[in-house]
């Protein structure tokens, strides 16, 4: 149930996820917070998407793209990097897809350290890009795939004094937790089936420590977990990694998961399922979900993507459930995806004209 406040006393501010849910997360005493107000994302149902499905149950999605930084990487990275600099970090460096990117760039310049992104070349979307740019790091492109530029800040990391931020950071996973109690928190429980889409891993398995550290404290019950990776970039379903991943799905082109056996135990603990979408399913599940108003970029329809097609087969009876999706990062993330087909319509500015064009 949501709480009512008197309009005589309005809630105190949001202070972002350290201030909310700073003492259930494991975060050494020297952590500094260092927050842009990330998470407290609105939960959104979207009944018309669940009778499209075959109906008889609850649908929301959980809008991610609304943190500040329009990914749900600023969860992780506020507890991450106040982390690093608590301890007196002054450089921070991760590999990414651009969100993670996008994000570290964004909370190492609130915090006045230099960040360095190392990036697969040419696979990165135009807006994570430019945030990675605008909020002032360092940008490298590597020549090769997100697994290798992964494996190069790993061994940097080791070797000098360079923060990893990176899921392979445990305090992202921390922050990543929060997700899970903001649900719990809204709608009183956990929900029947959690969906969402699968690629270095780490948020899965966030979001399985969270539900289960709530329902220890709280008893909010536990949720069967469907993780969902793109079809050309699914080590976890295939059983291998993958050396040349490849998706319209770019944030989730990832062929070697670090947090992969981590995933796999979430599946299986909660009696839920990694699978695969294809690129196809994907695209058409981000078409159907804006046409509720909701924009995500392609990765973040994959989760949506491979519940309806579970839904479809039979593999999943969701009648009477109520079933949460996380929609991971915005459509305005990737721009060129919706408009490298599009075909404006040009017109003179002559009323008749625009007349025989939209009235007809
Ligand atoms: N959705 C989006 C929009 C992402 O950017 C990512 C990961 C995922 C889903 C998958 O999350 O890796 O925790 O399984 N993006 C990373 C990045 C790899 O570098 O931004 P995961």
């Amino acid at each position: 149930m949501l709480s009512q406040t008197s309009p005589q006393t309005p809630p105190p501010p949001y202070q972002g996820l350290l201030a909310r849910y700073g003492s259930l997360l494991e975060l050494p005493p020297h952590t500094t917070p260092i927050t842009l107000l990330e998470g407290n994302t609105p939960l959104i149902p979207v009944p018309r998407l669940a009778a499209d499905m075959g109906g008889g149950f609850e649908l929301f999605v959980k809008f991610e793209g609304l943190n500040p930084t329009g990914s749900f990487k600023d969860r992780g990275m506020t507890a991450a990097i106040s982390e690093a600099v608590g301890k007196g970090v002054k450089t921070v460096i991760c590999a990414s897809t651009g969100n993670t990117a996008a994000s570290a760039a964004a909370y190492a310049a609130r915090a006045g350290v230099r960040a360095i992104v190392l990036i697969p070349e040419g696979k990165v979307a135009a807006g994570k890009l430019a945030g990675a740019v605008a909020y002032g790091a360092q940008v490298v492109q590597v020549q090769g795939s997100f697994d290798d530029a992964l494996s190069l800040v790993v061994a940097i990391s080791q070797k000098h004094p360079i923060a990893l931020v990176n899921s392979l950071n445990p305090y992202r996973l921390e922050g990543q937790k929060t997700g899970a109690f903001e649900i719990c928190d809204v709608l009183g429980s956990a929900p029947d089936w959690l969906c969402l889409p699968v690629g270095n891993a780490g948020n899965i398995s966030a979001y399985w420590m969270g539900f289960k550290q709530y329902d220890e404290l709280k008893n909010t019950g536990l949720p069967r977990v469907l993780g969902v990776q793109a079809a050309g970039a699914a080590p976890l379903v295939l059983g291998h990694p993958v050396e040349k991943p490849e998706t319209v799905a770019t944030a989730i082109r990832i062929g070697r998961p670090a947090r992969g056996e981590q995933a796999l135990q979430a599946a299986e603990e909660s009696h839920g399922q990694i699978i695969a979408a294809t690129d196809a399913q994907i695209l058409a599940m981000q078409k159907r979900l804006a046409a509720e108003g909701v924009w995500v970029e392609p990765a973040s329809a994959a989760g949506l993507a491979g519940l309806a097609e579970h839904i479809r087969t039979g593999a999943l009876n969701p009648t009477g459930k109520r079933i949460v999706a996380i929609v991971t990062g915005h459509g305005l993330k990737d721009p060129d995806i919706v408009t490298r087909d599009l075909r404006p319509t040009v017109l003179p500015a002559e009323l008749g004209a625009l007349e025989e064009t939209i009235l007809r």
